[in-house]
C-alpha cells in the first residue's frame, strides 16, 4: 500500500510489533460503513466518477458480505483493518479501487471507525443500564415496605427500607447513563476529511460524510481530528465508574449471600458449587463483577498513560487505544448483563432482615428524636441520655425495646410508655419522610416515578 519508496519489507518482528488487524478486525463494519460513505462523496462532488464510485461501492458490499460470512482471510501483512480491505478492494474492482482512498488517510480513517465503534457501544450500554435500573426499581417497588439494617462503618446505624437501599443504585446508575449520554454528545463529530493531519485540497464536502454516517457536524480542526482520543477516554471514565458502581453492589451480594449475613440468596442459576466443600454455593457471578472492574479501570488508566506525552498530531502509540477500550467496554456490558440477571433472582429473606434491622441498637436515634420531640429536651442531652439507655442494654445483653419503664425512667424520670412506640424497626422507618428519606411511602413514590420513567 505505500511501497513506492520501499525496496524490501519489513522485518518479521517489525510486521508482529505493527500489525493490527489481529483486534481492528473488530472495525471492519465501521470501516466499510466509512468508507461506503466516502466514496458517495467523491462521486457527488466529482472527485471521482460516478462510475469508479459505483464499482467501488459494489466491491465494498461485497467485502462486507465476505467478512459478515466468515470468508474473508485477514493478513497480518497487510497491517490493519484499513488495509485489508482496500487490498481485497484492488483484487475485486482493479485499479479504480485506488481512488477510495483520494482525500483521505489511514489516520482520519481509524479516527472515524474507532469513534463510531464507541458510539454504537455507548447506546449498547445505555440500554443495558436502563434494563438494569428497570429491574432494580421493580425489586424496589416490591420491597418497599420491608426493613434491613442500613449500615455505616459496616455497622448497624438505623433500619432502613431493602426498597430505598435498591433505590439507592438507580440513582447511581441514572447519574452513570447521564455521563455516557454526554460523552457521547461530544463524541459525535466526524473526523473524515481531516486526512494525515493538515485537511486536504481536495473540494471534497465534510458535512455531507458526516450527516451520511450520522455526526451531528464534523470536526473542526484537522489536527485535533486525527490525534485526540479523548471520546475514547470519556467512555473509559464513565465506564470505570459504572462499574465501581456494580462493583459495590456486587460486594454487597457477596455479604449478603454469606450464611453469616443470610440477607439474600441466588438461585442456582447465579451460583456455583466446590469441587471439595459440598455445602457451598459460592456468588461468583457478583465476584467476577467485582473484579472485573479492575481491568476496566485499568483500560483507562493506561490508555491516559498512552496519550500523556504524544505530541501533535498521530503517532503510532495511538493503535494502542483500542484494545483496552474493547475489552472494557464489553466487560462492562457482560456485567451489566449478569447484574440485571442477579437483581433479578435475587431473594431476599425478608423475615432475616427485619431481625437483623433491629440489631446493634439501631433504633437509639429514635429515642434520642423522641426525647427531643416528647420532653423537649436539646439534642445533646436526648444524646446522652439515650448513650446510657444504650449502654445499660448493651450491659444485661438485652434490645432497647426489652427494657422496662422503670428502667428507662431510672436514667430520664419524663419517659413515658409512649416511648415505645418509636423503638420498633417498623416504626422507625414509618417516621422517615423527609424527601428523600427512606420511609416506605416515599419508597413506593421513587419506584414508581422510576418505572414510569424507564
Ligand atoms: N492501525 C492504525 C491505528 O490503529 C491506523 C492508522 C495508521 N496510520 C499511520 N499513519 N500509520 O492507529
Amino acid at each position: 500500500m505505500w511501497g513506492g519508496r520501499f525496496a524490501s519489507g519489513p522485518g518479521a518482528i517489525m510486521e508482529e510489533i505493527n500489525a493490527s488487524i489481529g483486534f481492528d478486525q473488530k472495525l471492519a463494519p465501521q470501516d466499510i460503513a466509512g468508507s461506503l460513505a466516502h466514496v458517495a462523496m467523491l462521486a457527488k462532488t466529482g472527485i471521482v466518477s460516478a462510475a469508479d464510485a459505483a464499482a467501488i461501492s459494489d466491491g465494498l458490499k461485497t467485502i462486507r458480505g465476505e467478512i459478515e460470512s466468515g470468508g474473508f482471510t485477514f493478513s497480518r501483512a497487510l497491517e490493519d483493518i484499513h488495509m485489508n480491505v482496500e487490498s481485497r478492494l484492488a483484487t475485486l474492482v482493479g485499479p479504480a479501487a485506488g481512488r477510495l482512498h483520494t482525500a483521505r488517510s489511514r489516520n482520519d480513517q481509524v479516527a472515524v471507525d474507532f469513534r463510531l465503534w464507541v458510539r454504537d457501544t455507548l447506546d449498547q450500554i445505555d440500554a443495558q443500564l436502563r434494563d438494569l435500573q428497570k429491574a432494580l426499581a421493580t425489586k424496589a417497588l416490591a420491597h418497599a415496605g420491608d426493613v434491613m439494617p442500613g449500615f455505616t462503618h459496616l455497622q448497624s446505624a438505623q433500619p432502613v427500607t431493602l426498597g430505598h437501599h435498591l433505590l439507592a443504585y438507580v440513582e447511581m446508575f441514572a447519574r452513570d447513563r447521564g455521563r455516557f449520554q454526554d460523552a457521547r454528545r461530544r463524541l459525535n463529530e466526524c473526523p473524515l476529511g481531516a486526512a494525515a493531519l493538515a485537511g486536504t485540497s481536495f473540494p471534497i464536502d465534510r458535512d455531507l460524510t458526516a450527516a451520511t454516517l450520522g455526526f451531528d457536524r464534523p470536526t473542526a480542526n484537522s489536527l485535533d481530528s486525527v490525534s485526540d482520543r479523548d471520546f475514547a477516554l470519556e467512555a473509559l471514565a464513565a465506564a470505570a465508574i459504572t462499574a465501581t458502581h456494580l462493583s459495590r453492589f456486587a460486594e454487597e451480594i457477596v455479604l449478603w449471600a454469606t450464611s453469616q449475613f443470610a440477607f439474600a440468596s441466588l438461585s442456582d442459576k447465579f451460583s456455583t458449587g466446590s469441587s471439595i466443600m459440598p455445602q457451598k454455593r459460592n456468588p461468583d457471578a457478583a465476584e467476577l463483577v467485582r473484579g472485573k472492574t479492575g481491568r476496566v479501570i485499568g483500560a483507562l488508566t493506561g490508555l491516559l498513560v498512552v496519550m500523556k506525552g504524544l505530541p501533535l498530531a498521530y503517532s503510532k502509540d495511538m493503535q494502542e487505544d483500542k484494545e483496552g477500550t474493547f475489552d472494557a467496554l464489553q466487560t462492562l456490558s457482560l456485567c451489566l448483563a449478569a447484574m440485571t440477571g442477579m437483581v433479578e433472582d435475587l431473594k431476599p429473606d425478608v423475615a432475616r432482615l427485619e431481625a437483623a434491622a433491629g440489631a446493634g441498637f439501631s433504633t437509639a436515634t429514635d429515642l434520642a428524636d423522641w426525647l427531643v420531640r416528647a420532653l423537649g429536651l436539646p439534642f445533646r442531652q436526648a444524646h446522652h441520655v439515650t448513650g446510657r439507655v444504650v449502654a445499660l442494654a448493651a450491659e444485661r445483653g438485652v434490645g432497647l425495646e426489652d427494657l422496662t419503664l422503670e428502667d428507662l425512667r431510672a436514667i430520664e424520670p419524663g419517659i413515658t410508655a409512649e416511648v415505645f412506640a418509636v423503638l420498633g424497626v417498623r416504626n422507625s422507618v414509618t417516621s422517615r419522610t423527609s424527601y428523600g428519606g427512606t420511609a416506605p411511602v416515599n419508597v413506593k413514590a421513587q419506584a414508581e416515578r422510576w418505572l414510569g420513567s424507564l
